[in-house]
């Protein structure tokens, strides 16, 4: 085969451009090891550090065991599953990121530390180095504030499990360089990761517009409307969603679902649609986290306590109506307060918490008037600004517009 020489030159282009970088993941605990993972499988040489040696053994030990079973299950070779750990250098000496093109930083979520840890970074690393980190809660421009190039900070936000969820949120600070944003774009392509790009705001995308999934369900328990079963049972069944709000919370752990409710609410400046509950706070206290303690919203010790959902298909129905025209209110203010496009809410939401479907493409399908219509009525019947509708949802019903066409 006799490649024209554009051809030659793409393909010289396109190698190069898939040329092992070196990439630094700072953090070896849960996303760090993750992070880490994904990069080596993509053939990248890694170096994970972590101040913590323990934790790097434990990252190392869990990666072959993880590795072990996919190549039990035939999904790679051996030869793999030991290039992917020769990949990564374990290390608990940061002196060893100096080569790295890519910084991605995971360690506690914490300002003054993660600042104290990306100036040092910058004095080990090389001019063209891009710092990113995968914090959940603080502003990327806080973050890259502390450096003396603040145009190479970038947040890269991977969800956890980060090796299975395809989501990726970039979120340029405002100090960032244009060309930071495009490369991280590629890079995140190339590991076959969705990339979606997201203005520095509390929550991105996913905490944000996610946030009446729990705060909707626990506000319809708190009014003794149904109780968690039955609410988890309908969002499941009628709603079509993988986990009930509980359930999940369950999972998530109630001390840090409600940490994060607690931040977003606070950095919204206490907007009531973010308020967070009673009861879950309550639970928090009473140490009821979900799974890991045995009991949260259901008790997994005592399975049979539990108490099985009523199945009224009416009440399943105006439940999942209220929860899901919550959703949409939210995900439609993320469009309008330019946090994202149409296009990557839905992504975000449908790659990040596997929702069954977009939201603004949901809306479209049950019909944007149908969803004004919900919302101006919880408006009507509690007068809290918590309901309002969206400014863009009422402009869009009045011009009989739709997110897809
Ligand atoms: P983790 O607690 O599992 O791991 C943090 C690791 O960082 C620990 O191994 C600790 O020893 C290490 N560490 C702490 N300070 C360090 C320092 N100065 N230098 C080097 N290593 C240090 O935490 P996790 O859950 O992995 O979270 C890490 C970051 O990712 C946080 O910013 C968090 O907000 C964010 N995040 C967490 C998600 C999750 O589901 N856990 C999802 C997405 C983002």
């Amino acid at each position: 085969m006799h490649l024209k020489k554009k051809d030659k030159q793409t393909l010289k282009e396109n190698n190069m451009r898939n040329n092992k970088k070196t990439i630094a993941v700072i953090g070896a605990g849960t996303m760090g090891s993750g992070i880490a993972q994904v990069a080596a499988q993509n053939n990248h040489s890694v170096v994970l550090v972590d101040t913590n040696k323990k934790n790097l053994e434990s990252s190392k030990s869990k990666l072959q065991k993880i590795l072990n079973r996919i190549v039990e299950k035939g999904k790679i070779t051996q030869q793999k599953a030991i290039d992917i750990i020769d990949n990564i250098n374990y290390t608990d000496n940061i002196n060893s990121i100096a080569s790295a093109d890519l910084v991605i930083e995971a360690i506690i979520e914490d300002l003054k530390i993660k600042n104290e840890l990306f100036i040092k970074i910058e004095e080990l690393v090389s001019d063209k180095c891009i710092i990113a980190s995968n914090t959940s809660s603080l502003s990327i421009a806080s973050l890259g504030a502390c450096l003396k190039d603040p145009e190479r900070i970038i947040g890269l936000h991977f969800f956890n499990p980060a090796p299975l969820m395809p989501l990726v949120e970039i979120i340029p600070a405002v100090q960032t360089n244009k060309s930071v944003v495009d490369s991280c774009k590629e890079l995140m392509n190339n590991w076959g990761k969705t990339g979606v790009l997201c203005k520095d705001t509390p929550g991105f995308i996913v905490n944000r517009v996610a946030r009446p999934f729990y705060g909707e369900a626990l506000r319809i328990y708190e009014e003794g409307i149904a109780d968690f079963a039955t609410i988890d049972w309908a969002m499941t069944e009628i709603g079509g969603f993988k986990m009930g709000p509980f359930t999940l919370m369950d999972y998530i752990g109630n001390d840090v679902n409600y940490a994060v409710t607690c931040s977003v609410f606070e950095a919204f400046y206490y907007d009531p649609r973010f308020k967070p509950s009673f009861t879950q706070k309550r639970y928090s206290e009473a140490g009821y986290l979900g799974r890991k303690s045995g009991r949260g919203y259901f008790d997994y010790e005592k399975e049979n306590l539990n108490l099985a959902p009523t199945k009224d298909v009416e009440l399943g129905k105006a439940i999942v109506e209220r929860i899901l025209a919550m959703l949409i209110n939210e995900a439609i203010d993320a469009v309008f307060m330019q946090v994202a496009n149409v296009e990557d809410v839905d992504l975000a939401m449908t790659k990040g918490v596997n929702y069954p479907k977009g939201l603004l493409k949901w809306g479209d399908e049950i019909g944007l008037e149908n969803v004004l219509e919900i919302l101006n009525k919880l408006y009507e019947d509690y007068s809290e600004d918590r309901y309002r509708p969206n400014p863009l949802l009422k402009r869009m019903v009045k011009s009989s517009l739709n997110f897809y066409s």
